[in-house]
């Protein structure tokens, strides 16, 4: 994001939703997660974790005739620093990066910290598939089934104290498996940040899986934030350690140009980029640009920052 690029992605075949609905029947029914995950995708759930997610529960979509971007362009167009900058890099590089076992720990100011294993995360709430749309600040935008449970609900089981205002998420960082952690391109590791009410927000998901599979290490897994409402970057992936605190939380990309990236990032057409305009984007897979509406589509999350000037605060 830092570094000016030309797209280089090709347009390509969107997948219709007939084709992606009859697919998640499929999926529903029970047979599909251990056979494609194993085949296609490398390492597959284990058959407690796929029998949790047959369990997903019906889209939840505020915009239920997005068309989801295809699959391989979810999986090979990705903006992961820590293996490259280059948008095809992530998927390149990820091969020796550990996704099990893996801890996130959720602490500071709550009244019942906690580490959980990833499998209890799975077991933690009814899974759940979002289609959302997703806006990335340098102009271009996919429409991602995510599978997932709300933040909410994790925070709600840690009970968090009230002078708790914000939440920080801290990713992995691993010098031997993330080849891009060697270039001070970022403050690693990676953080992130919400406030309470947005983190607690219903559309505010951790996602573990997309298009009815588990996450591909590209895309964020075991376990990352999708905020729908945001730009991409607010997206933490990989993350180790959720964090309740008082003050606003520094994150990575706000300490690497604050005038480009602030805290709040609300998809705004109204405010540019310095670099880029809002005020359209590219969904991967179209050809011609579409208007980008104030958060991202999702107007119901207005009531969060009302009386905030969302110029000021960008
Ligand atoms: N999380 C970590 N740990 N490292 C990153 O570089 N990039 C962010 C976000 N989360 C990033 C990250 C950015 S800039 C974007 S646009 C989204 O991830 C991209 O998510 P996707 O590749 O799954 O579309």
């Amino acid at each position: 994001m830092l570094i000016r690029r030309p797209s280089d992605v090709l347009p390509s075949e969107i997948t219709s939703r007939e084709l992606y609905q009859g697919r998640r029947h499929f999926l529903q029914q029970g047979a599909g997660l251990a056979l494609t995950g194993a085949a296609a995708l490398g390492m597959p759930w284990t058959a407690a974790q796929a029998a949790a997610l047959k369990g997903f529960m019906p889209d939840k979509s505020p915009h239920p005739d997005d068309k989801p971007t295809p699959l391989k362009d979810v999986t090979s167009y990705n903006n992961y620093y820590e293996f490259g900058v280059d948008k095809d890099e992530p998927a390149k590089n990820v091969g020796a990066f550990k996704l099990r076992p893996w801890t996130v720990t959720v602490d500071g100011l709550c009244n019942k910290p906690k580490t959980f294993g990833i499998e209890d995360l799975l077991k933690f709430a009814p899974l759940e598939e979002r289609i959302y749309r997703m806006r990335c600040v340098e102009g271009w935008s996919m429409v991602i089934p995510w599978i997932g449970f709300q933040l909410g609900a994790l925070l709600r089981a840690v009970e968090p104290q009230g002078s708790a205002k914000f939440v920080e998420f801290t990713t992995a960082f691993d010098s031997k498996t993330m080849p891009g952690v060697k270039y001070a391109v970022l403050d690693w590791p990676y953080k992130e940040g919400l406030r309470l009410d947005e983190a607690k927000h219903p559309l505010t998901l951790l996602a573990l899986g997309l298009y009815g599979e588990e996450l591909l290490a590209q895309n964020g897994a075991p376990i990352r934030l999708v905020v729908p409402w945001k730009y991409g970057f607010k997206g933490a992936k990989s993350i180790v350690h959720i964090r309740l605190v008082e003050k606003m939380p520094a994150t990575a990309w706000n300490k690497a140009a604050p005038n480009e990236y602030g805290f709040y990032s609300n998809v705004n057409p109204a405010v540019d980029h310095p670099r880029w305009s809002q005020a359209t984007e590219r969904r991967i897979g179209e050809f011609s640009k579409r208007k980008t509406l104030p958060f991202n589509g999702y107007s119901e999350v207005a009531s969060l920052y009302s009386g905030m000037d969302l110029k000021k605060f960008f």
